[in-house]
Order: structure tokens, then C-alpha cells, then sequence
């Protein structure tokens, strides 16, 4: 009865951050950065080649989305900078395709593989004790979710599951 785990103590003990937690969570904020300008490019092509009726919906919120991943982009850059790293320049490729669908669907998977990526930065971000950043995150994640789900209905498909690793 007396015996208590070892390991239990270990997440409270983690008071200071150690330099290389902050330099592996600049790392992949510039990476979180690098899908942001993705995003931003993605949807302001998308939403202006997409053509057909049943599409009309989604090409204007694409363009709504657009202007929503600019902020996404200009708060990370500014977390970056905070934590003594250096914004990159570069975004992540942008898919295109001739066919609408395939368009709304790489949106879809980044949309998802962005969701996956901020829920673990959010981790990250509470492991050294910067919980501004959390809570920037988890309203950026919020977005993210709406985006994944304008994208689903605009296909016809299932949201994507997110949640098999843990709130
Ligand atoms: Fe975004
Ligand atoms: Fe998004």
C-alpha cells in the first residue's frame, strides 16, 4: 500500500523547462508554421479554381478559412519569436489537382494532420509550463476542427477521427 509508482512524481517535478524542450517545441512550431502557409496557399488557389455549382458553398468558405489559417500563421510566428526561435519561410507543398474533389480532399487530410499536430503541441506547451501558448492552441485546434468539418460535409464524408490519442 505504500508503494507509489516512481513515475507519478515525474510530471509535477517538470517546474523548469529544460533548453532542449523548448528547442525540439520551436522545431515543431516552425513545422505548425510550415503547414499554416500550406493552408493559406491551398485555400486561396482552391477557392478560386473551383467551378461547378455543388462546389459554390465550400469555394467561399475555403476563402473564409484562408483568412482564419493568415492569423494561425502570424500567432505561431509570434510564439516563435517569443521563445527565441526563428519564424521560417518556407510552407510545406501544396497538392493541386484538376478535379474538385481531390482538391477539398488534400484539404481534408491537412486539415486532420494539422488537428493531430497542435494536440500534441499542446501537450508540449503544458509540459514546460507555457500555458498562454496552450490556450492560443486550443482556440487555434477549435478552428482547425471547424475547418475538418466544412471539408467533410462539403464531401459527404465522415469527420475524421482525432480524439484515439487523448484529449
Ligand atoms: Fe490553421
Ligand atoms: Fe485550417
Amino acid at each position: 500500500m505504500a508503494k507509489t509508482k516512481q513515475a507519478s512524481a515525474t510530471p509535477k517535478q517538470r517546474g523548469k523547462s529544460s533548453k532542449s524542450q523548448i528547442n525540439e517545441l520551436i522545431d515543431a512550431l516552425n513545422e505548425d508554421l510550415a503547414r499554416e502557409y500550406q493552408a493559406i496557399i491551398a485555400y486561396t488557389v482552391y477557392s478560386n479554381v473551383l467551378t461547378g455549382a455543388q462546389w459554390m458553398k465550400i469555394a467561399s468558405e475555403l476563402q473564409k478559412h484562408a483568412s482564419e489559417e493568415l492569423a494561425h500563421a502570424m500567432m505561431i510566428a509570434d510564439q516563435i519569436d517569443y521563445l527565441g526561435g526563428k519564424p521560417t519561410a518556407t510552407p510545406k507543398p501544396v497538392k493541386l489537382s484538376d478535379k474538385a474533389e481531390e482538391m477539398i480532399r488534400f484539404d481534408l487530410d491537412n486539415e486532420t494532420e494539422t488537428i493531430r499536430n497542435y494536440r500534441q503541441r499542446i501537450k508540449q506547451a503544458e509540459a514546460i509550463g507555457h500555458y498562454a501558448l496552450a490556450e492560443q492552441l486550443r482556440k487555434i485546434v477549435a478552428e482547425e476542427q471547424d475547418h475538418q468539418h466544412d471539408l467533410a460535409t462539403a464531401l459527404g464524408v465522415d469527420v475524421p477521427r482525432v480524439f484515439e490519442d487523448g484529449a
